[in-house]
């Protein structure tokens, strides 16, 4: 029986995640909630080296998208029964940078396999894993890519190599994804003070979660 809390992050390139990620961690521990911070893909052994096939540019690059999607749930599915589900179970609160909607976006919307395909796989994969809450922080393609640029020193991963339509596509499905889940999902602007966003978020958290 799930008695946890389970926050995933979604966004495009450079929405600042990480950095909220850390922050509302330290507001959970300082309140007495023990937290897992992880990633997709990855956050456990096996889905660190599936990450790594995933994201380094190496001959990889030619991927085919089903190939791609396919590494995706699969990190996913080892790293919901190794750690998301075992923490959840124990009471924990566990805040994921990306989980089930970056699939639907990046692979279902931009490279075009179709939401049924993504959201059949990603059922599977997520195993009844369904966040409770789901942050979306939402920024101009652009403004990420420069921000995601200036951070990796002008060298992106593979996934971040792509044209700017491929992120205006993904930025356009989690607004969708978010609009068909209300319930479930908060939509935050990202684009102003760190700060600012930050106080945002936590005011979401703690109401939903009376924390
Ligand atoms: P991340 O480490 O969050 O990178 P960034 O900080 O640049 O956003 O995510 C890695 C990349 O993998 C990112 O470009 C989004 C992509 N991704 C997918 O395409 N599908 C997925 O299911 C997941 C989890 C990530």
């Amino acid at each position: 029986m799930k008695k946890g809390i389970f926050i995933t992050f979604e966004g495009g390139e450079g929405c600042g995640k990480t950095s909220h990620i850390n922050a509302l961690a330290e507001y959970f521990e300082s309140v007495g909630r023990e937290c897992v911070v992880t990633r997709e893909p990855g956050g456990t052994s096996l889905s660190e080296k599936i990450r790594d096939i995933l994201l380094k540019n190496g001959p990889e690059k030619t991927m085919s998208p089903r190939a791609e999607l396919l590494l995706f749930e699969a990190a996913r599915a080892q790293h919901v029964d190794e750690l998301i589900i075992p923490a959840l179970e124990n009471g924990k609160v566990v805040l994921c940078d990306r989980f089930a909607d970056s699939s639907s976006a990046y692979q279902g919307a931009a490279r075009n396999l179709g939401e049924d395909a993504v959201e059949r796989l990603n059922r599977f994969a997520v195993n009844g894993a369904v966040p409770d809450l789901t942050v979306l922080l939402d920024l101009p393609a652009r403004e990420g890519l420069a921000r995601a640029n200036s951070r990796d020193n002008n060298a992106p991963d593979r996934m971040g190599s792509e044209k700017i339509a491929f992120y205006e596509a993904v930025r356009g499905a989690f607004l969708k994804i978010a609009a068909l889940n209300p319930g479930r999902f908060a939509v935050i602007d990202s684009s102003g003070p760190k700060e600012e966003t930050f106080s945002k978020i936590l005011e979401t958290v703690k109401d939903k979660f009376n924390v």
